[in-house]
């Protein structure tokens, strides 16, 4: 492809984006709490590493029934986390630093706590406020007319039912509302122009205030099927991946996609939204979480007059095997050329055990719901060599390629965390049968021999020099940081950002020069072709992207490297012996001059 037609491609086209989760960046004001001018005082970190955008899970104020993910005031910042002005000051800080700021968006739902539901339950059956949310009469029970059961089987993606029952404020038993996540997160109802005006108004919000784009959180679930049909199988967050090429136009329907996500009804939703990114400047992103297959049918949230870009869980789902890799970016690739929108890559999220962990489990391509002390534990030295290794064989693909905050340290899931200090509504609505996404949202190590290695920065006063920022996040603390919200597992000590930056052969290291040499040699534009070298079946993973050649053993006999190549950064200082790469590594090539 011509240089001038590559760079005329907008931003998000090939970006690298970091996840920050605000909770376990950085705490400024050493309540043990992650916070805005936390993120602030170590933007310079991202800047370093080379990250094009940062997209921040939620920060607005929220009750944290879901960490977040359950919002009261859509244009608050939660005391927790600082205020507007954080949030200002943290965007301006970016801007010097060259780094955009997407947004999390929460459109399937609302706290129980916003201003609505609660107008919602002090108002009447069938009266505006009720509309705006999924309230129904309940079926009828022991006795005709009591309404005492569920008006449907739904079942909560978190476990127990989906809806729940109110007293109305007569006092007596009363409608049910839709929660198809946690009871304090009510479904909006996406058929009342009320709630798509609000939202319109909360991207303007968001958009005025200079954000680069948005991660809407559960894309896919907005419209219900007409009538709300029973649908008796639990729907977990990842069903394996299944895959197909069709056109977005006529990719079939899931035969197993239930009737609260995958609708028709949601793109209308997207194309309105679409407009509205379009009234600004500056290539605007949205970016759907839409766990969603067939891969066709994924596409179709990234049509042209729709979203940007779609997360590619089928990708992270693949788990440490050749033969599913390569057939996830071949389908990834074939799918998103159907749409000529980029194919997103992604190995780790705030929902999914850190890949360093599961690529560390007797099957490496499992997907399991959090690890705890009772379960099979992942051997960590080989989770790191693979999860590197899958990192950097990921840098070289094109599109756009997503971090999750601590993966650049080579970060382990807390394998061990005690019942008592996990948070994910998961756990409880599960009774425990699931461990739940606590173990990979412990707060990041910075330096090792500080409390909580580092999690919480000197406040002025004590050393007085790290924070840039003055901080308004409440409340005001003593000298010594409170422990982190999350314990950290001790093995985090050792990766610590202190001790891996400008340590040659570190995490860190290595994704500074994959990012380095991504943007230099503008992988993210490339094109991957297939080496003479891939062989899927024997776990070598093998393509060119330019003059790289990126050579990847998931296998278990060492490789011979190409005579004619010379190693430009390996996944670890075991990856190469002399001639060969060893199992469980990957490396970078380029041609003997
Ligand atoms: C998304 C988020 C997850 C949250 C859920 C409900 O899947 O990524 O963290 O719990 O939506 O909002």
């Amino acid at each position: 492809m011509p240089i001038a037609s590559a760079s005329a491609k907008p931003w998000w086209y090939d970006a690298v984006i970091y996840q920050v989760y605000p909770r376990s960046y950085s705490d400024a004001n050493g309540d043990g709490m992650g916070d805005l001018p936390g993120i602030t005082a170590r933007l310079d970190h991202l800047a370093e590493l080379g990250v094009d955008a940062v997209w921040l899970s939620p920060f607005y104020r929220s009750p944290q029934a879901d960490a977040g993910y359950d919002v009261a005031d859509y244009r608050q910042v939660d005391p927790l986390f600082g205020t507007i002005d954080d949030f200002d000051a943290l965007r301006t800080r970016a801007r010097e630093l060259g780094l955009r700021v997407i947004v999390d968006l929460v459109p399937n739902h609302t706290s129980d706590q916003h201003v609505w539901f609660q107008e919602a339950l002090a108002a009447a059956p069938g009266s505006p406020a009720r509309e705006r949310y999924m309230f129904r009469p309940g079926l009828d029970g022991k006795v005709k007319g009591d309404g005492a059961l569920p008006p449907n089987d739904w079942q909560s993606i978190f476990g127990g039912p989906a809806w729940t029952r109110v007293v109305e404020p007569d006092g007596t038993p009363g409608e049910w509302y839709l929660h198809i996540f946690a009871s304090q997160q009510p479904d909006l109802n996406w058929h009342n122009p009320e709630v798509r005006t609000e939202f319109e108004a909360i991207l303007r919000f968001w958009l005025d205030k200079g954000v680069d784009g948005f991660r809407v959180d559960v894309a896919h679930g907005l419209i219900k099927a007409d009538g709300l049909p029973n649908w008796s199988a639990k729907v977990a967050m990842v069903e394996g991946s299944k895959t197909e090429t069709a056109p977005a136009e006529e990719a079939p329907e899931s035969p197993e996609a239930p009737p609260y996500f995958d609708q028709d009804g949601v793109h209308e939703i997207y194309r309105e939204w679409h407009k509205v990114l379009a009234e600004y400047d500056g290539d605007r992103l949205l970016v759907a979480e839409a766990w969603v297959e067939p891969v066709a049918r994924l596409m179709r949230y990234v049509r042209h007059n729709e979203m940007q870009q779609a997360f590619n869980f089928g990708y992270l789902t693949a788990g440490w095997d050749a033969l599913r890799l390569s057939k996830s970016i071949d389908e990834s690739l074939a799918a998103s050329a159907t749409v000529e929108r980029p194919t997103t890559w992604v190995l780790s999220n705030h929902d999914s055990v850190r890949h360093t962990s599961r690529f560390g489990l007797k099957d490496p391509t499992t997907y399991p719901r959090g690890i705890s002390a009772q379960e099979e534990q992942p051997d960590e030295a080989l989770g790191l060599h693979r999860g590197r290794a899958a990192s950097l064989l990921m840098f070289a693909l094109p599109g756009s390629a997503y971090i999750y905050q601590g993966e650049e340290l080579g970060l382990p899931e807390h394998t061990t965390l005690p019942a008592e200090f996990r948070q994910d509504p998961s756990f409880f609505r599960t009774k425990g049968k699931e461990t739940g996404r606590d173990g990979c949202r412990v707060p990041l190590p910075w330096s090792p021999d500080e409390p909580g290695y580092g999690f919480s920065l000197p406040t002025p006063g004590t050393d007085g020099a790290a924070t840039a920022t003055t901080t308004t996040a409440a409340p005001a603390q003593s000298a010594a940081p409170a422990t982190p919200w999350l314990p950290q597992p001790e093995t985090f000590r050792k990766y610590a950002a202190q001790l891996q930056s400008g340590v040659v052969g570190s995490t860190l290291e290595m994704y500074r020069a994959a990012l380095k040499a991504r943007q230099e040699w503008a992988l993210g534009k490339g094109i991957l072709v297939w080496s003479p070298l891939h062989a899927p079946t024997a776990g070598v993973v093998s393509f060119t992207n330019g003059k790289l050649l990126v050579l990847a053993n998931l296998g278990s006999t060492a490789v011979e490297l190409p005579a004619e190549f010379t190693v430009f950064l390996p996944s670890d200082s075991a990856a190469v012996s002399g001639t060969v790469l060893n199992p469980n590594a990957a490396v970078w090539l380029l041609p003997k001059s």
